[in-house]
């Protein structure tokens, strides 16, 4: 078919779709009917040729390049924006080339498999994503990773010196401050964070005088519970949390209100009658 280039229907993309402008420079350079058609034709088939050339040369631009086994991160192909960013991760040297949009949290999760920090909201909402820089904590989610160049960052994997335990998580586990463990990454970074605005005298919205009271604070229940209010906990583990915050702050020693079951009592509760109500 004469108004057909490939399959392509020139009607569609050709006469019937020019606006009026474009018709009138036709009509004005005197080119009509079946030449007009051929001279869409030509322009149309020329655009798609050199869009396709463009497509075909990056393409092999993309399948020429070669990854190397050994890299330490993604290759750069696809990333838009890309930025280098050295920085100290639980305290070793790290490099990483991200998006300049990337977030730190994403950063950490996805580059560096440090997949401690969670991703509860993304949206500064849940504390989940609750980071140290620089000895103050953050939300990673709202973070960008390329501001952190130069920085020192701690998340949950860095508390512990090897197989001893933060006395913040030695705490977490004395209080039953976690059932299900989701939320606790972030809780514990912000709670070991929290211990040096205590020193330092930082004022909470709960310090009462802040001239008198804001140095060296011992922290009260309600002081905790207001500097911790940026980390939810779905599971309600509260009063737990609290009381783990208030014995490392403190150093008063709380009493835990559980234990595992001795034998003794798991002995007990095995051999108590179970009785049926035939009624029902
Ligand atoms: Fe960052 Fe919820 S994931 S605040
Ligand atoms: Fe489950 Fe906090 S322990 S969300």
């Amino acid at each position: 078919m004469e108004d057909n280039l490939e399959g392509i229907d020139l009607e569609m993309y050709g006469e019937a779709a020019m606006s009026s402008d474009e018709e009138r420079i036709l009509d004005e350079l005197g080119i009509h009917g079946a030449e007009r058609r051929q001279f869409l034709g030509q322009s149309l088939s020329g655009a798609i040729g050199l869009f396709a050339f463009h497509l075909l040369a990056k393409e092999q631009a993309l399948g020429a390049i070669e990854i190397s086994s050994e890299a330490l991160y993604s290759p750069t192909v696809g990333i838009e924006n890309a930025v280098d960013v050295a920085f100290k991760v639980n305290g070793a040297a790290k490099t990483v080339q991200v998006d300049s949009r990337m977030s730190l949290l994403d950063t950490l999760r996805e580059k560096l498999d440090l997949t401690g920090s969670k991703k509860g909201c993304d949206q500064g909402q849940c504390g989940a994503c609750t980071v140290i820089i620089d000895g103050k904590r953050v939300l990673s989610c709202l973070t960008l990773a390329a501001t952190c160049k130069g920085k020192e960052v701690t998340t949950v994997e860095g508390l512990a010196k090897g197989e001893q335990l933060h006395p913040m998580q030695a705490a977490f586990i004395k209080h039953d401050g976690f059932q299900c463990g989701y939320c606790t990454p972030g809780q514990l970074c912000s709670a070991v964070a929290l211990l040096e605005e205590a020193k330092r005298g930082d004022a909470s919205h709960a310090t009462g005088d802040v001239r008198k009271d804001a140095r060296a604070l011992k922290l009260t229940d309600d002081e905790i519970r207001e500097r911790m209010s940026g980390n939810i906990c779905r599971c309600g583990a509260y009063p737990g949390i609290v009381a783990a915050v208030k014995e490392v702050q403190t150093g008063a020693k709380i009493a835990a209100t559980w234990h595992f079951a001795t034998d003794e009592e798991i002995a007990a509760a095995m051999n108590t009658e179970v009785k049926v109500d035939a009624t029902v």
